[in-house]
């Protein structure tokens, strides 16, 4: 299967959110990649639950939320509530993150789990089979426009083998740092999807960014 480009409008222009989402239903995006940040779990606040009910009034295609906040079990409902169709948590975040997955699957949304750069994929042995989403985190989480990590491939690599090795279906996405420059190794390595934010957002043609990456 071809792979998947999911911008982050966290690099959008949040004044004229509806013009963005109809260049993206316009574009050869598959998926909305939309960042919460509490402040907490990363050193950053973005948007959240209201925010992302107006976007999927405009959205015509997958909303994939990836949560950066602490304790998510708190608001799985409210997110299915705005349209969420993926439901991204962190790995870090979770305690009991079998339950969370439980939680998220009972709401209808496919499960993600996302990593942060010095997590090993390793640690998702025993759940895998109930994630749908891995998430790898190619920078630290919190701020757009950072710097590719290059550790990453490797990672990649080893997830791709541990899922193929179970005959799993489980999607790998890569999310920081994604340039036309990486994309095509990423996706050489095992990667499904590529999350780009200032790469499609800070070009000048944003819809002719995405069709780089769509055809890298
Ligand atoms: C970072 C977010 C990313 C971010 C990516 O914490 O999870 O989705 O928007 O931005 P770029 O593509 O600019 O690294
Ligand atoms: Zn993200």
């Amino acid at each position: 299967m071809a792979h998947l480009i999911a911008p982050s409008l966290l690099a959008s222009d949040f004044a004229n959110l509806q013009r963005e989402c109809e260049m993206l239903n316009d574009s050869e995006a598959d998926w909305f990649h939309l960042d919460v940040m509490d402040g907490m779990f990363v050193p950053n606040i973005s948007f959240g639950i209201p925010v992302i009910d107006f976007i999927n009034k405009h959205a015509k295609k997958t909303l994939d939320v990836h949560l950066m906040i602490e304790q998510p079990d708190r608001y799985i409902k409210q997110f299915k509530s705005v349209g969420a169709d993926i439901l991204t948590v962190h790995y870090e975040a979770c305690t009991h993150l079998h339950r969370t997955l439980q939680a998220i699957e009972q709401e209808g949304m496919e499960r993600g789990v996302a990593l942060n750069p010095h997590t090993s994929v390793e640690l998702l042995e025993p759940v895998l089979e109930h994630i749908d989403l891995v998430l790898i985190m190619s920078v630290n989480p919190g701020f757009g426009g950072q710097k590719f990590i290059e550790g990453t491939y490797r990672k990649v690599e080893r997830l791709r083998t541990m899922i193929d090795s179970r005959g799993l279906e489980t999607k790998i996405e890569i999310d920081g740092g994604v340039t036309a420059s990486n994309a095509r190794k990423l996706i050489d390595a095992g990667a499904n999807a590529l999350v780009a934010g200032s790469f499609v957002f800070k070009s000048d043609d944003p819809k002719r960014t995405i069709s780089e990456l769509k055809n890298c």
